[in-house]
């Protein structure tokens, strides 16, 4: 399963330029989650430092019970094993062709014959809908088969921790949804912790379980996914609706008196084509892995996180997770895809959420050890 990923007090700078700080939030075991940021909030230097590629100045990221920027190399280098990174720019060799780009890992940290190889680059290239290119250089395909195939590179090893950098940045919405729901059935296949760096809002909204944003060098918040779709912060907000009014500007941030002009603007009736208004507000029902896929032990293990720490939800986004609980005939928390005869939890191994009743919240959690 999944590996949990938990970062404390974080903090990276270039030279004088500090570019978040004291950043700490975790990365569930096996559950989705997205980060959101404007352009140059420092998403891919995050992503860059949990694999220990960048090395922050302070705070500690803690994966598999491991510091990594306190460990020795060698345990970097296993921890490094349990992640597939798909980078913002794809990151493939130029000088290889398509499957020897994604062939790479498993030649260079695993001992599978040529024939084992052959099969998981195939079923990988299929997955990403690249079959019949694996012998085409990077440079003679489309920016939106790079990012694919850069995708298929970060799977063949069957990741425990998955992190995306703008996977749907050069495709087409079609192929947004397609990748979008790949990475839904990863989860579901291999219980994989995944973290996609995205823009698209419509993505951001419907397949993460969890949702951060980073803004003025800050985390501004991370949690159920609920909680940002339902934020009253008016970064967030106008971040969601793709607006120009707001705190965040071109660059960085704008002064008052640009905000106070562009309301002015906004309130006499000017069209700022802004792509979307309230009905980017609030919270659609998230994407389901491709039916016949497995039960998503992640979505399960966040019903279960998200019914224990719901008191200290703000009352929007309890008010959301209450209504997609009820909207899904349960009122507890407990999903309605769980397949009949889904393992019994082990004894006392969670505690039932308050106000659960005897409903059987349990029944639904396989055992840790799956
Ligand atoms: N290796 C580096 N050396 C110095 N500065 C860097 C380095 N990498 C990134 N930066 C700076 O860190 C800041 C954050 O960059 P980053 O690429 O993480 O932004 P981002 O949030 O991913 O933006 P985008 O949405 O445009 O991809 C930028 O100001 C960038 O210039
Ligand atoms: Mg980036």
């Amino acid at each position: 399963m999944g590996v949990e990923v938990s970062v404390e007090g974080l903090t990276k700078s270039f030279g004088s330029q500090k570019i978040w700080e004291d950043v700490t939030f975790t990365l569930p075991d096996g559950e989705v989650s997205a980060l959101l940021g404007p352009s140059g909030t420092g998403k891919s230097v995050f992503l860059k430092s949990l694999i220990g590629l960048l090395r922050p100045e302070q705070g500690k990221i803690i994966i598999d019970g491991t510091d990594i920027l306190q460990c020795t190399a060698k345990e970097l280098y296993e921890i490094r094993k349990l992640f597939g990174v798909l980078f913002q720019d794809g990151a493939l060799f130029g000088s290889m062709d398509l499957y020897d780009n994604v062939a790479f890992p498993l030649r260079e940290h695993t001992r599978k014959s040529e024939s084992e190889v052959r099969d998981i680059v195939m079923e990988k290239l299929e997955l990403t809908g690249l079959t019949g290119a694996e012998g085409k250089l990077p440079g003679e395909i489309s920016g939106g088969m790079r990012k694919r195939a850069g995708l298929a590179r970060a799977l063949v090893l069957d990741p425990e921790i998955i992190l995306v950098d703008e996977p749907d940045s050069g495709l087409d919405p079609v192929r947004t949804t397609y990748l979008a729901q790949s990475l839904i059935d990863i989860n579901a296949q291999i219980d994989a912790t995944i973290l996609i760096v995205t823009h698209n809002i419509n993505l951001a909204r419907t397949v993460p379980d969890n949702l951060g944003m980073l803004y003025r060098k800050n985390l501004v918040m991370f949690g159920p996914r609920e909680m940002l779709l339902t934020s009253e912060e008016p970064s967030v907000r106008q971040f969601l609706r793709g607006s120009k009014l707001g705190p965040i500007g071109m660059s960085e941030e704008k002064d008052d008196a640009q905000m106070r002009a562009e309301m002015a603007e906004a309130e006499a009736g000017h069209n700022d084509g802004s792509p979307g208004g309230d009905e980017l507000l609030g919270v659609p029902p998230q994407m389901q892995p491709t039916p016949g896929s497995p039960v998503r032990q992640g979505e399960l293990r966040r019903e279960k996180r998200v019914a224990e720490m719901l008191d200290t939800l703000p009352a929007s986004a309890q008010k959301a997770i209450r209504e997609e609980w009820s909207a899904r005939g349960h009122g507890n928390g407990a999903v309605a895809t769980a397949p009949a005869g889904a393992h019994a939890a082990p004894a006392g191994a969670h505690a039932a959420p308050e106000g659960a009743g005897d409903s059987g919240l349990d029944e639904h959690y396989g055992s840790d050890e799956g």
